[in-house]
């Protein structure tokens, strides 16, 4: 597969480490852009931003790459983390960067284009330019984690939304949670936790039951309860 990655200055400089780190950048040719306040940001909110080695990067400036220009073919575009800025300036239709350039081919190419903004709450002027992504034809997929596979890490909890974006790209991890898979390893331990606590809560009930003298049976009408 062919990929863009884009990182703008929003805050989960981790949602692009985690990315990064689930593809595998040898065997998919992998540009990545990054604007300056990404940059800013991933120095605020990581130790060190690793970056395959496989992985080619651009400036923001140098327009002499192949994928803002729609007679190069690429498979999908992702953004990530994606600011409200940015998000705005594809909106619009503004094309003076490489990254806004790469998302405006994208688009007018019916090719991939996700976007992954955080920001909360949202204003007007955020939600009026998200619908006209979304009749453009772009994916926004917002950094919402879900917390149904029970994450107990933070790793867990941002991957959450990392595996919706590698569905979406097209390149679905084995590792991803899928609600109703049986053979999911945290939903199978959470089933068995489940039945662990339903019999120690019936266990703890029985012995409330054997105290309170009434051996489970029913309790008769004026019967003082214990508990
Ligand atoms: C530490 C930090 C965190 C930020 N977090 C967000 C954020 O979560 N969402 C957002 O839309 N902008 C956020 N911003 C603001 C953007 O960085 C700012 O709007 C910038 O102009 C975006 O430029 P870019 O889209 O070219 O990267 C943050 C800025 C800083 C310095």
């Amino acid at each position: 597969m062919k990929l863009v990655i884009a990182a703008t200055g929003a805050s989960g400089a981790i949602y692009l480490q985690r990315l990064l780190a689930q593809i595998d950048c040898a065997a998919h040719e992998v540009h990545l852009v990054m604007s300056a306040y990404a940059r800013e940001v991933a120095k605020q909110e990581l130790d060190d931003l690793k970056t395959p080695s496989e992985v080619s990067q651009h400036s923001e400036s140098d327009m002499n790459v192949p994928f803002v220009s729609g007679s190069a073919r690429f498979d999908a575009m992702v953004i990530v983390p994606c600011s409200m800025a940015t998000l705005g300036r594809i909106a619009s239709g503004s094309s003076d960067s490489v990254l806004l350039r790469a998302a405006d081919v994208f688009l007018k190419e019916r090719r991939k284009l996700i976007l992954v903004p955080r920001e909360t709450p949202w204003n007007l002027i955020h939600a009026r330019n998200v619908v006209t992504l979304l009749e453009a034809g772009a994916i926004v997929l917002p950094a919402i984690p879900s917390f149904y596979s029970r994450p107990s890490s933070l790793t867990a909890v941002v991957d959450t939304v990392v595996w919706r974006i590698l569905d979406q790209i097209g390149l679905p991890s084995p590792s991803a949670y899928r609600w109703g898979q049986e053979s999911a390893p945290a939903k199978t331990s959470r089933k068995k936790n489940k039945r662990k606590s339903e019999s120690k809560r019936a266990g703890r009930l029985e012995f409330r039951l054997q105290a309170a003298g009434t051996g489970g049976g029913p309790r008769k009408r004026g019967t003082p309860s214990k508990s």
